[in-house]
Protein backbone atom coordinates (compact mmCIF):
# COMPACT_ATOMS: atom_id res chain seq x y z
CA UNK A 1 0.00 0.00 0.00
CA UNK A 2 1.45 3.48 -0.62
CA UNK A 3 0.40 7.17 -1.35
CA UNK A 4 -2.41 8.35 -3.92
CA UNK A 5 -4.12 10.86 -4.77
CA UNK A 6 -8.20 10.44 -4.28
CA UNK A 7 -10.26 13.00 -5.84
CA UNK A 8 -14.14 12.34 -6.24
CA UNK A 9 -17.07 13.97 -7.45
CA UNK A 10 -19.70 14.51 -4.78
CA UNK A 11 -23.59 14.33 -5.49
CA UNK A 12 -24.33 10.45 -6.94
CA UNK A 13 -20.48 9.78 -6.24
CA UNK A 14 -18.97 9.88 -3.16
CA UNK A 15 -23.08 10.64 -1.60
CA UNK A 16 -25.68 8.50 -2.13
CA UNK A 17 -25.47 6.12 -0.01
CA UNK A 18 -24.83 7.19 3.78
CA UNK A 19 -23.64 3.76 4.96
CA UNK A 20 -21.38 2.87 2.15
CA UNK A 21 -19.59 6.41 2.40
CA UNK A 22 -19.01 5.90 6.28
CA UNK A 23 -16.96 2.66 5.23
CA UNK A 24 -15.05 4.44 2.36
CA UNK A 25 -14.86 7.10 4.88
CA UNK A 26 -13.06 5.27 7.56
CA UNK A 27 -10.92 3.44 4.97
CA UNK A 28 -9.80 6.75 3.54
CA UNK A 29 -8.80 8.33 7.23
CA UNK A 30 -6.87 5.57 7.78
CA UNK A 31 -5.05 5.73 4.69
CA UNK A 32 -4.78 9.13 4.55
CA UNK A 33 -2.95 8.72 8.39
CA UNK A 34 -1.04 5.87 7.48
CA UNK A 35 0.46 6.92 3.66
CA UNK A 36 -0.05 10.64 3.37
CA UNK A 37 -2.97 9.77 0.73
CA UNK A 38 -4.16 13.23 -0.29
CA UNK A 39 -8.37 13.43 -0.29
CA UNK A 40 -10.27 16.50 -2.92
CA UNK A 41 -13.82 16.80 -3.57
CA UNK A 42 -14.62 18.05 -7.11
CA UNK A 43 -17.83 19.34 -7.39
CA UNK A 44 -20.15 21.72 -9.56
CA UNK A 45 -21.58 22.79 -6.19
CA UNK A 46 -20.94 26.27 -5.66
CA UNK A 47 -18.85 27.16 -1.96
CA UNK A 48 -21.76 27.63 -0.17
CA UNK A 49 -23.83 24.89 -1.25
CA UNK A 50 -20.79 22.51 -0.90
CA UNK A 51 -20.34 23.37 3.18
CA UNK A 52 -24.16 22.98 3.40
CA UNK A 53 -23.81 19.28 1.70
CA UNK A 54 -20.41 19.39 3.65
CA UNK A 55 -21.85 19.70 7.04
CA UNK A 56 -25.30 17.73 6.03
CA UNK A 57 -23.42 14.57 5.47
CA UNK A 58 -20.20 15.02 7.80
CA UNK A 59 -17.93 14.27 4.90
CA UNK A 60 -14.18 13.90 5.86
CA UNK A 61 -12.16 17.41 5.68
CA UNK A 62 -10.51 16.78 2.27
CA UNK A 63 -6.93 18.43 1.65
CA UNK A 64 -8.61 20.61 -1.20
CA UNK A 65 -11.70 21.13 -2.55
CA UNK A 66 -12.37 22.33 -6.01
CA UNK A 67 -16.01 23.68 -6.90
CA UNK A 68 -17.84 25.16 -9.41
CA UNK A 69 -16.73 22.53 -12.03
CA UNK A 70 -12.51 23.64 -11.92
CA UNK A 71 -13.54 27.57 -11.86
CA UNK A 72 -12.22 27.91 -8.21
CA UNK A 73 -9.89 25.71 -6.23
CA UNK A 74 -9.52 26.22 -2.07
CA UNK A 75 -6.40 24.40 -0.34
CA UNK A 76 -6.57 22.76 3.01
CA UNK A 77 -8.46 25.45 5.54
CA UNK A 78 -7.86 28.20 3.16
CA UNK A 79 -10.86 30.48 3.11
CA UNK A 80 -10.17 32.29 0.03
CA UNK A 81 -9.53 30.73 -3.62
CA UNK A 82 -6.19 30.10 -4.53
CA UNK A 83 -4.92 32.96 -6.44
CA UNK A 84 -2.38 31.62 -8.55
CA UNK A 85 -5.41 28.87 -10.36
CA UNK A 86 -8.22 31.98 -10.47
CA UNK A 87 -5.69 33.98 -12.64
CA UNK A 88 -5.01 31.18 -15.15
CA UNK A 89 -8.86 30.86 -15.80
CA UNK A 90 -8.26 34.71 -16.61
CA UNK A 91 -7.06 33.91 -20.10
CA UNK A 92 -9.16 34.52 -22.74
CA UNK A 93 -12.28 34.75 -20.88
CA UNK A 94 -15.04 37.89 -20.75
CA UNK A 95 -17.86 37.30 -18.39
CA UNK A 96 -19.96 39.98 -19.84
CA UNK A 97 -19.45 39.71 -23.39
CA UNK A 98 -19.68 35.96 -23.16
CA UNK A 99 -22.93 36.38 -21.17
CA UNK A 100 -24.53 38.90 -23.89
CA UNK A 101 -23.80 35.93 -26.65
CA UNK A 102 -26.11 33.60 -24.41
CA UNK A 103 -28.95 35.99 -24.48
CA UNK A 104 -29.49 35.10 -28.23
CA UNK A 105 -30.28 31.83 -26.91
CA UNK A 106 -33.86 31.97 -25.18
CA UNK A 107 -34.02 28.40 -24.60
CA UNK A 108 -31.20 29.08 -21.84
CA UNK A 109 -32.72 29.37 -18.24
CA UNK A 110 -30.50 31.19 -16.14
CA UNK A 111 -29.43 28.75 -12.97
CA UNK A 112 -29.40 30.64 -9.47
CA UNK A 113 -27.33 33.75 -8.73
CA UNK A 114 -25.86 31.53 -5.94
CA UNK A 115 -24.31 28.81 -8.68
CA UNK A 116 -22.62 31.62 -11.07
CA UNK A 117 -19.10 33.05 -10.52
CA UNK A 118 -16.74 34.51 -12.10
CA UNK A 119 -15.71 31.98 -14.29
CA UNK A 120 -18.91 30.19 -14.41
CA UNK A 121 -21.60 31.33 -16.39
CA UNK A 122 -24.48 28.38 -16.10
CA UNK A 123 -27.73 27.60 -17.53
CA UNK A 124 -30.82 24.93 -16.78
CA UNK A 125 -31.50 23.23 -21.17
CA UNK A 126 -33.28 20.73 -22.10
CA UNK A 127 -32.00 17.06 -23.49
CA UNK A 128 -34.36 18.10 -26.83
CA UNK A 129 -32.84 21.32 -27.15
CA UNK A 130 -29.06 20.52 -26.07
CA UNK A 131 -27.36 19.07 -29.55
CA UNK A 132 -28.63 21.62 -31.44
CA UNK A 133 -28.30 24.47 -29.11
CA UNK A 134 -24.80 23.71 -27.96
CA UNK A 135 -22.93 23.72 -31.33
CA UNK A 136 -24.58 26.88 -32.51
CA UNK A 137 -23.57 28.53 -29.07
CA UNK A 138 -20.17 27.49 -29.46
CA UNK A 139 -20.01 28.59 -32.97
CA UNK A 140 -20.95 32.53 -31.80
CA UNK A 141 -18.74 32.17 -29.18
CA UNK A 142 -16.02 31.49 -31.25
CA UNK A 143 -17.26 33.95 -34.05
CA UNK A 144 -16.69 36.46 -31.17
CA UNK A 145 -13.25 35.43 -30.24
CA UNK A 146 -14.15 33.03 -27.50
CA UNK A 147 -12.89 29.52 -27.19
CA UNK A 148 -14.42 28.55 -23.80
CA UNK A 149 -15.36 25.07 -22.49
CA UNK A 150 -19.14 23.92 -22.43
CA UNK A 151 -20.43 21.04 -20.99
CA UNK A 152 -23.71 20.01 -20.56
CA UNK A 153 -24.51 17.79 -17.46
CA UNK A 154 -27.29 15.75 -15.78
CA UNK A 155 -29.48 16.17 -19.31
CA UNK A 156 -29.81 19.34 -17.48
CA UNK A 157 -27.22 21.50 -16.62
CA UNK A 158 -25.51 23.63 -18.95
CA UNK A 159 -21.94 25.38 -17.97
CA UNK A 160 -19.81 27.79 -19.78
CA UNK A 161 -16.29 27.78 -18.13
CA UNK A 162 -13.04 29.25 -19.44
CA UNK A 163 -11.09 27.46 -21.55
CA UNK A 164 -8.35 26.62 -18.82
CA UNK A 165 -11.24 24.95 -16.54
CA UNK A 166 -12.48 22.28 -16.51
CA UNK A 167 -12.25 18.83 -13.35
CA UNK A 168 -9.42 16.83 -15.26
CA UNK A 169 -7.63 20.82 -15.88
CA UNK A 170 -7.74 21.45 -11.97
CA UNK A 171 -6.61 17.93 -11.03
CA UNK A 172 -3.62 18.11 -13.11
CA UNK A 173 -2.84 21.14 -11.49
CA UNK A 174 -3.33 19.92 -8.00
CA UNK A 175 -0.61 16.61 -9.38
CA UNK A 176 1.90 19.35 -10.13
CA UNK A 177 1.28 21.21 -7.14
CA UNK A 178 1.73 18.37 -4.75
CA UNK A 179 4.02 16.80 -7.32
CA UNK A 180 1.71 13.31 -7.45
CA UNK A 181 2.28 11.06 -10.40
CA UNK A 182 -0.70 10.57 -12.61
CA UNK A 183 -0.29 6.83 -12.42
CA UNK A 184 -1.30 7.31 -8.61
CA UNK A 185 -3.89 9.86 -9.06
CA UNK A 186 -7.67 8.51 -9.06
CA UNK A 187 -10.79 9.93 -10.22
CA UNK A 188 -14.87 9.30 -9.71
CA UNK A 189 -17.19 10.89 -11.14
CA UNK A 190 -20.79 9.84 -12.44
CA UNK A 191 -22.19 12.26 -14.99
CA UNK A 192 -20.96 15.09 -18.00
CA UNK A 193 -18.96 17.21 -15.97
CA UNK A 194 -16.84 14.00 -14.55
CA UNK A 195 -15.52 13.18 -17.84
CA UNK A 196 -12.87 15.53 -17.98
CA UNK A 197 -11.68 13.09 -14.87
CA UNK A 198 -11.39 10.75 -17.62
CA UNK A 199 -10.10 12.05 -20.61
CA UNK A 200 -6.49 12.34 -19.87
CA UNK A 201 -4.07 9.15 -19.89
CA UNK A 202 -2.66 7.31 -16.63
CA UNK A 203 -5.00 8.47 -13.66
CA UNK A 204 -6.68 5.50 -12.95
CA UNK A 205 -10.47 6.26 -13.35
CA UNK A 206 -13.70 4.77 -11.25
CA UNK A 207 -16.83 5.21 -13.24
CA UNK A 208 -19.67 4.70 -10.15
CA UNK A 209 -22.48 1.77 -11.05
CA UNK A 210 -24.79 4.52 -10.94
CA UNK A 211 -23.65 6.89 -13.64
CA UNK A 212 -25.74 8.44 -16.11
CA UNK A 213 -26.39 7.51 -19.46
CA UNK A 214 -24.59 10.42 -20.88
CA UNK A 215 -20.83 9.36 -19.20
CA UNK A 216 -21.65 5.94 -19.90
CA UNK A 217 -21.87 6.48 -23.86
CA UNK A 218 -18.55 7.98 -24.00
CA UNK A 219 -16.73 5.35 -21.35
CA UNK A 220 -18.44 2.50 -23.88
CA UNK A 221 -17.03 4.44 -27.02
CA UNK A 222 -13.83 5.20 -25.31
CA UNK A 223 -12.43 2.48 -23.71
CA UNK A 224 -9.12 2.72 -21.35
CA UNK A 225 -7.35 -0.18 -19.04
CA UNK A 226 -7.25 2.34 -16.64
CA UNK A 227 -10.75 3.38 -16.42
CA UNK A 228 -13.15 0.64 -13.83
CA UNK A 229 -16.83 0.99 -14.32
CA UNK A 230 -17.95 -0.41 -11.01
CA UNK A 231 -20.92 -2.38 -10.90
CA UNK A 232 -21.74 -0.91 -6.97
CA UNK A 233 -23.21 3.11 -6.61
CA UNK A 234 -21.82 5.43 -5.14
CA UNK A 235 -19.32 5.40 -2.65
CA UNK A 236 -19.74 1.37 -2.83
CA UNK A 237 -18.78 1.31 -6.36
CA UNK A 238 -15.85 3.87 -5.45
CA UNK A 239 -14.68 1.18 -3.25
CA UNK A 240 -15.08 -1.85 -5.69
CA UNK A 241 -13.27 0.40 -8.09
CA UNK A 242 -10.34 1.15 -5.24
CA UNK A 243 -9.64 -2.75 -4.59
CA UNK A 244 -10.10 -3.40 -8.68
CA UNK A 245 -6.66 -1.17 -8.66
CA UNK A 246 -5.21 -2.15 -5.60
CA UNK A 247 -5.14 0.88 -3.91
CA UNK A 248 -6.55 0.09 -0.55
C1 LIG B 1 -23.95 21.51 -9.96
C2 LIG B 1 -23.93 23.03 -9.97
C3 LIG B 1 -24.50 23.58 -11.27
C4 LIG B 1 -23.83 22.91 -12.45
C5 LIG B 1 -23.95 21.41 -12.34
C6 LIG B 1 -23.27 20.66 -13.47
O1 LIG B 1 -25.25 21.06 -9.87
O2 LIG B 1 -24.68 23.53 -8.89
O3 LIG B 1 -24.30 24.96 -11.34
O4 LIG B 1 -24.41 23.35 -13.65
O5 LIG B 1 -23.35 20.99 -11.13
O6 LIG B 1 -21.93 20.96 -13.59
MG1 LIG C 1 -22.21 13.86 -9.66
Amino acid sequence: MAQFLFITDLDNTLVGDDAAMKQLNAKLLHHRDTYGTQIVYSTGRSRTSYEALYQEKGLIPPDAVVNGVGTALYIGEQEKPHTPWSERLQEGWDRDRIQAITAHFSDLTPQPASEQNPFKISFFLSPEIAPTLVPELERQLKAAGFTVTIIYSGSLDLDILPIQANKGLAMSYLQELWQVPSNTTVACGDSGNDRAFFERQDERGIIVGNAMQELLEWHHANPSPHRYLAQASYAAGILEGLNHFGLI
